[in-house]
C-alpha cells in the first residue's frame, strides 16, 4: 500500500527505508491493512467525506481514483463503487497494480470495479450513479478545460437528484503558506494544475445545469493530500531556490494542510 496511507511516523516525507521498517513492525504487531487505512490521515479524511455522501445503497463513481483511497472509504459503506482513472498516465506507472493489490488486502475487491478512462469521457449510461466524486484529483487533470469537460460528463451519468462532489485543498485560504508555496512550485514544474478559483468552478457547474451548487471548507488537522515527498532534486532545474523556500515555510507551518474545499452540486 502507498506509504501515504500509513499512520505518520512524523510529519513530512519519510525515507523509504525507515518507512519499510515501520511498516514491517506495524504489520507484525497484528494490525490489519483495513485498520491501517482507517487510522491514517488520508484514510480518515476520505472517510469523513464518504460519511457525508455515501449510504448503504449509493452507487458511486470515483473519478481520478488514483491508488483508490476514496474508493476504499466508499467501499466500507456501499456495495457499488466504480473507480475510474487514466491509470499509468502522467508517469503513474504501477498505480493500477497498487490499486488492485490494496483493494484485495483491504478485502473490498468485490465491491469495486476499476475502469480505465478519462474524466472527460465517462463511458456509462444516463443516470447510472447516485454520486459522482472527484477527490483531490482535479489538480492532476491536464487543463482547466478538462475540469469543465468532467462537469459536462458528470451531469449525464448522474441520476435525477444525484450529487457531484469535488474535493480539493483550499489554496485560496491565506494560511498554510508552506503548502501553497510548494503547490505553486509544483505547478510551475508542471506537476500539478493551477487550479481554477472556487467561484469559477461554481459558475461552470451552474452553466452545465447543476442546481444547489455549494462551497464549503472543512478544517482538519490531517495531512490528507501530502505536498512534500522525497524526490530527485535534479528534476528541480532552476526551481531549486523556490523549493528551499517552500520547504522552510512548510517546516515553519509544521506541514499543515489547508482546509479541505468541498464543492457539491445536484443534478
Ligand atoms: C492525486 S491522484 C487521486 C487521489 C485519489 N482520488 C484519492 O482519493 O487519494 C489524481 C489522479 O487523477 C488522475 N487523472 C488525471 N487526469 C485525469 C483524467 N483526465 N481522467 C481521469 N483521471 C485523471 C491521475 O491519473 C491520478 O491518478
Amino acid at each position: 500500500m502507498a506509504n501515504q496511507a500509513l499512520p505518520k511516523l512524523r510529519k513530512g516525507p519519510v525515507p523509504r527505508e525507515a518507512f519499510d521498517k515501520e511498516l514491517d513492525r506495524v504489520l507484525a504487531s497484528g494490525v490489519t491493512w483495513f485498520e491501517l487505512f482507517s487510522g491514517s490521515d488520508i484514510g480518515s479524511e476520505r472517510s469523513l467525506i464518504a460519511d457525508r455522501f455515501v449510504a448503504e445503497d449509493t452507487r458511486v463513481l470515483d473519478v481520478g481514483c488514483g491508488r483508490g483511497f476514496f474508493s476504499f472509504a466508499c467501499a466500507m459503506r456501499t456495495e457499488s463503487v466504480t473507480a475510474l482513472d487514466l491509470m499509468d498516465g502522467g508517469g503513474r506507472t504501477g498505480w493500477w497494480d497498487e490499486f488492485m493489490k490494496t483493494s484485495y488486502l483491504m478485502g473490498n475487491s468485490q465491491r469495486i470495479s476499476g475502469v480505465r478512462s478519462s474524466a472527460v469521457f465517462l463511458p456509462f449510461g444516463r443516470g447510472s450513479f447516485d454520486l459522482v466524486a472527484s477527490i483531490h484529483a482535479i489538480r492532476n487533470f491536464q487543463s482547466k478545460d478538462e475540469i469543465r469537460g468532467f462537469f459536462h460528463e458528470a451531469i449525464n451519468v448522474l441520476k435525477e437528484g444525484g450529487r457531484l462532489v469535488v474535493a480539493e485543498s483550499d489554496l485560496e485560504c491565506p494560511l498554510n503558506a508552506g503548502y501553497r508555496a510548494m503547490y505553486a512550485m509544483r505547478t510551475k514544474l508542471g506537476w500539478e494544475l493551477e487550479l481554477p478559483t472556487a467561484s469559477q468552478m461554481v459558475r461552470w457547474l451552474q452553466d452545465e445545469g447543476f442546481a444547489d451548487v455549494k462551497l464549503e471548507t472543512i478544517e482538519t488537522d490531517l495531512d490528507y493530500a501530502p505536498i512534500s515527498f522525497p524526490f530527485d532534486e535534479t528534476k528541480l532545474g532552476d526551481m531549486k531556490q523556490e523549493y528551499q523556500i517552500a520547504t522552510k515555510l512548510i517546516r515553519e507551518d509544521d506541514n499543515r494542510s489547508p482546509p479541505v474545499l468541498l464543492i457539491t452540486a445536484t443534478r
